[in-house]
């Protein structure tokens, strides 16, 4: 009795504890992170992003008004929290103070301390978008579908350590021999090797300039404000961008994004410790869809994956392309749910299921006639495997109005059961709708 009763409360301490939560894409991106992220904000203190850039779009309905954000964490949409633009996020400032005007004047972002951005982050310049869209344009068939905003460049330029971070627009002599290092190389590239226009470096660095200045009273050592929060016992929302899928080492290279989008990011993307990440949710939609080229076993390009693209609006909120729609792939979620570690799972949009009598779940591959139970490392391969399949019952009802798992049908009800075993991860969420209420909370990862 004595045993049972101190292992019970243990588990209460170490649930009251939870003070770290990492939101992440466990598929190609745009999973329906934002509405996650808004949820849980109500209860955290910061909430941070620690990869991408305005690549990403999160769109959040909020008391009936479509908010899209790209740069700041969905947080912003609380009074009283602080975002945190992370270190490993790739800025594009333009488009930043663009989106603090925005929010302000929506009456967001005017607590005390409401954004701050890392002096590291890596800035995103008129350059990386000119070769980003270059680079699409000579790709021709193959191209890998990016968002055009200058993500990779920006990468590219960090690990070969010519980038600029925030913290030089801070000093006009740096930023502008910075400048002059880089661009030289930059504008022979461009013009030889591409055929484009050049950068003035004086045009340049007169706008990065006042970018800079008007960027300065956010700006701010990131990394020991959330290590300092988090000792004191605050909570910190991370606030993933893009999908496990998308991930530069274990995505569908070359068709993915140019950061590490899986929780193992958030340590080096926010400046803290590993250990310190208590609880990572995989956010799932209830089938699969990704934007872009590349690999994707189970896409349906039928009546079926139509429904899916008109029921669940699936537009980029970045670019407004079509999404590729397909079923749910437990071997993608699975391999998330590895290597995220994965302690719940959040499945969205189910409600955009309803109406079909047969829903299909892709449970393995096969390759070349063989079972294969995780995805392979090249695109070749990728491109020979053959989902294997199972089937469940669809079901007829609206399922918008459920608040807890026993108001969904049962074959509903069912199909969620499913995909959380096929994963092996316990369900934390059932999204039955883009309002924020239309959320069934099986367990809160903040306790
Ligand atoms: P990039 O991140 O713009 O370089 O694009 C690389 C790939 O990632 C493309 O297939 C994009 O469509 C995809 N991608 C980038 N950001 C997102 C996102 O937020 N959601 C979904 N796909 C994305």
């Amino acid at each position: 009795m004595a045993k049972r009763q101190s292992s019970t409360s243990r588990r209460a301490v170490k649930k009251a504890a939870v003070n770290t939560v990492a939101i992440i894409g466990a598929q190609w991106g745009d999973e329906g992170k934002g509405k996650i992220v808004d949820l849980l904000s109500r209860e955290a203190d910061i909430i941070a992003r620690f990869q991408g850039g305005n690549n990403a779009g999160h769109t959040v309905v909020v008391g009936g008004e479509q908010v899209i954000l790209h740069l700041v964490p969905s947080g912003a949409l609380h009074p009283g929290k602080t975002c945190v633009i992370g270190n490993g996020v790739v800025i594009d400032p333009g488009v930043l103070l663009d989106e603090i005007e925005a929010l302000r004047s929506r009456g967001y972002l005017q607590g005390e301390d409401p954004l701050r951005v890392s002096e590291r982050a890596h800035v995103i310049m008129p350059y990386h978008r000119a070769i980003d869209l270059a680079r699409e344009k000579r790709r021709g068939a193959g191209k890998i579908g990016t968002t055009g905003r200058g993500i990779g460049p920006a990468y590219e330029d960090k690990m070969a350590r010519v980038g600029i971070r925030v913290v030089d627009l801070m000093d006009e002599s740096v930023l502008r021999e910075r400048l002059a290092q880089t661009l030289e190389d930059k504008n022979s590239y461009l013009r030889t090797v591409q055929g484009e226009k050049t950068f003035d470096l004086q045009e340049v660095f007169e706008q990065y300039r006042a970018f800079g200045e008007k960027l300065r009273p956010y700006v701010s050592d990131t990394s020991h404000f959330i290590d300092d929060a988090i000792s004191r016992g605050q909570r910190v929302l991370f606030e993933g961008a893009q999908g496990t899928m998308l991930d530069i080492d274990h995505g569908t290279y070359p068709y993915v994004t140019s950061s590490t989008t899986m929780a193992a990011g958030v340590a080096a993307g926010s400046g803290i410790a590993p250990q310190r990440i208590r609880e990572v949710i995989g956010i799932s939609k209830a089938y699969t869809t990704r934007v872009g080229g590349g690999p994707f076993p189970t896409e349906l390009n039928d009546e079926v994956g139509e429904k899916l693209r008109r029921d669940g609006a699936e537009y980029g909120a970045t670019t407004g392309r079509p999404r590729r729609c397909g079923w749910f792939d437990a071997v993608v979620v699975r391999e998330a749910a590895r290597l995220d570690g994965l302690t719940g799972l959040a499945v969205t949009k189910l409600d955009v299921l309803r109406g079909l009598p047969r829903i299909r779940l892709c449970v393995g591959y096969k390759l070349d006639g063989a079972p294969l139970d995780h995805p392979p490392p090249t695109v070749a391969a990728w491109d020979r495997v053959e989902p294997v399949y199972e089937e469940m019952d669809g079901w007829p009802e609206d399922i918008s109005a459920a608040r807890r798992l026993t108001d969904l049908p049962r074959a509903a009800r069912s199909y969620v059961a499913r995909l959380s075993e096929l994963t092996g991860v316990p369900l934390a969420f059932v999204s039955v709708g883009a309002s924020r209420e239309a959320t069934i909370v099986v367990n809160d990862p903040f306790g």
